[in-house]
């Protein structure tokens, strides 16, 4: 794994936008493996912005999420459908054909196939979880292989809750890829800020790979980036 600091969110995500756009720069109809939550925003306005200024060019793009909560419809602006279109995908010029996002009413072995079937993804970008989960997999016994549907654990239950009215509005389970969907990117990039994702770096980087820190599969990738600022790097050194 390759591990770089920022001093700040800002930069440890302009950081991944480059290495985003490079990737579209250098095949035009490449697959981008997505993610949503609060860490990548800062990734999509500098895509955004790049397009905008005719550096980059989205047309031929393919895009795959890696999750969805179950329960939400897609036009609630809580689910990741809508969090896509108003961070990503209104903006640039992808072909809304070309956005793929999961949903309950596909099986995983249809989301998979389709990821396969378009020619698998070339780079996808993840953040982290507090208890160190990518996508939604959970901390478990055991790793999960292809798209699945999975109980959210009351740590990322407690964290999602500062999107909904109350507690109880949100979701208790979703979609997500695997992390054998994950590990078949053939590029990973993982953006963790700030010093709530502290511990949960240190685990992934550090501790022996194990299903119960989700993300420390990642160290068995081959082309696997790992971009944080200090506040999250802070219990590496
Ligand atoms: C959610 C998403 C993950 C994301 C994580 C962290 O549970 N399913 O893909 O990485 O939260 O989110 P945030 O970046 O808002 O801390």
């Amino acid at each position: 794994m390759e591990f770089h600091v920022y001093e700040n969110a800002q930069k440890a995500c302009e950081a991944a936008a480059i290495l985003i756009a490079a990737q579209i720069t250098s095949k035009s109809d490449c697959i981008l493996g997505l993610a949503t939550g609060s860490t990548p925003l800062p990734v999509y306005e500098k895509l955004v912005e790049w397009y905008k200024n005719g550096v980059l060019d989205f047309s031929d793009v393919r895009s795959f999420n890696l999750d969805e909560y179950i329960g939400i419809d897609h036009k609630n602006p809580l689910s990741y459908h809508a969090f896509m279109q108003e961070n990503l995908f209104d903006h640039v010029n992808i072909v809304p054909e070309n956005t793929h996002v999961p949903d309950g009413d596909m099986t995983g072995e249809e989301y998979d196939a389709s990821i396969r079937a378009a020619g698998g993804i070339d780079i996808q970008l993840l953040g982290i979880g507090k208890n160190g989960h990518i996508g939604f997999n959970e901390p478990a016994d055991a790793f999960t292989y292809g798209t699945h549907v999975t109980d959210l654990t009351q740590s990322t239950i407690d964290a999602n809750s500062r999107f909904f009215e109350s507690i109880d509005d949100v979701p208790r389970q979703a979609i997500s890829m695997g992390i054998g969907s994950i590990m078949e990117a053939r590029r990973v990039i993982l953006v963790a800020t700030g010093k709530d994702k502290a511990e949960a770096v240190y685990k992934m980087m550090k501790e022996p790979v194990t299903p119960h820190v989700p993300a420390s599969v990642l160290q068995l990738h081959p082309d696997c980036i790992i971009l944080v600022d200090e506040a999250a790097a802070s219990l590496m050194k």
